[in-house]
């Protein structure tokens, strides 16, 4: 193989592109779409989020404390893509893509009914890092669409949902599955699920 170099960018890739709602009031309940999230730690359950201070979200996630990550499937591509160009500024967000506020367990922002998949998250510390600052949160409270639950084993399972991916500028859907966790060392013993 022969590699060709590259000027140095974030290249991770592929991403979830993850729709996150925040605000207080339904004045101000907005949605940012955002790649540059993750897990950071397993126990105590922990994500990030980076976001531009030039966002208008920015703004009320550093004021409020709170957000919600709404995982993205097929159905909503179209809207994740919508709330990553159009700002909060301008647009209700929920309105212009029929989208619906939903009330939380724990945090007073608002969960995204459509997504399959909405994690609650209450900000611990923000990173000021360069052009992004990274709120690194506690999850709180997570909530999973009834339908994706087998009906036989009870598991909750993502697989038939239809979950998008974000590359280098486009959005994909899935492939089919290769694998699953160990299957390298099955058989051996060898095998630990903490990650
Ligand atoms: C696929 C995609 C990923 C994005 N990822 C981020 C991100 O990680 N951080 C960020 O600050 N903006 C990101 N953006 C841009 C914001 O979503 C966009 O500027 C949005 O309009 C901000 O909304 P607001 O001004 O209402 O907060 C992304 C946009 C798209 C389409």
């Amino acid at each position: 193989m022969t590699k060709i170099p590259l000027k140095k960018s974030t290249m991770i890739y592929p991403l979830p592109a993850v729709m996150v709602s925040c605000g207080f009031t339904t004045e101000e309940y907005n949605i940012i779409t955002v790649a540059w999230t993750g897990t950071v730690c397993s126990n105590p359950p922990m994500c990030y989020i980076s976001v531009r201070k030039e966002r208008h979200s920015h703004e009320i996630i550093k004021r409020t404390g709170e957000f919600v990550i709404n995982l993205t499937n097929k159905n909503l591509a179209f809207a994740t893509d919508w709330c990553g160009v159009r700002s909060g500024k301008k647009f209700d967000k929920f309105k212009e893509m029929k989208l619906t506020p939903e009330k939380g367990q724990i945090v007073k922002c608002p969960l995204i009914k459509e997504s399959p998949l909405n994690i609650e998250c209450v900000v611990k510390q923000v990173q000021e890092l360069g052009s992004h600052d990274m709120f690194i949160a506690d999850v709180v409270a997570v909530n999973a669409e009834e339908t994706h639950f087998d009906k036989e084993t009870g598991e909750f399972q993502l697989a038939n949902a239809e979950m998008i991916t974000y590359m280098h500028g486009k959005y994909y859907s899935l492939g089919k599955k290769i694998g699953k966790f160990g299957f390298s060392v099955e058989g051996t013993g060898k095998k630990s699920r903490n990650k």
